[in-house]
């Protein structure tokens, strides 16, 4: 079993979407270990995103993740990192695959409802940055 970070986007909690997200999360068989709301600083969000701050999106990304609040939670699943990103969809809604949240719930590349770790490496710093140590991997 494993754990990895979901974050439900400004764009998706503005719109009344957490319930049903964290609903389809459920029935896809995660289990909820930690839930969070949070209106992010510039400096979290920085900190979050700083692998991507030479990209020429990432002003707009920080102004996006702290226009509003998001929330924040820890999964568990067999195989969690990789079951989430399937189950979120490509970056751009517009090449998600059906049924995937971001096909469901985004609207564009920047404003794509939830963000996902990328490597089980990636959970755990993830999961540490916004909870404590004790959550971030099942034996700890
Ligand atoms: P995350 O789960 O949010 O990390 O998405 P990802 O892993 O599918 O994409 P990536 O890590 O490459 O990019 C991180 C985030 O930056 C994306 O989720 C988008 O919200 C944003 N992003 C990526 N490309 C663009 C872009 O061209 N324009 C804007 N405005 N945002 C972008
Ligand atoms: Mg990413």
């Amino acid at each position: 079993v494993e754990r990895t970070l979901s974050i439900i986007k400004p764009d998706a909690v503005e719109k009344n979407r957490t319930g049903a997200i964290l609903a389809h999360l459920e029935e896809a068989g995660f289990k909820i270990l930690a839930l969070r709301r949070t209106h992010l600083t510039r400096a979290e969000a920085e900190g979050f995103y700083a692998v991507h701050k030479a990209r020429p999106f990432f002003g707009e990304l920080v102004e996006f993740m702290t226009r509003s609040p998001v929330v924040i939670a820890v999964l568990e699943r067999e195989d969690a990192v990789n079951a989430y990103r399937k189950v979120m969809g490509a970056t751009d809604p517009a090449k998600a695959d059906a049924g995937t949240l971001r096909k469901l719930f985004g609207s564009s590349v920047g404003e794509n409802a939830v963000h996902g770790s990328d490597s089980l490496e990636n959970a755990k710093i993830e999961i540490s940055y916004y909870f404590p140590g004790s959550l971030v991997s099942p034996t700890a």
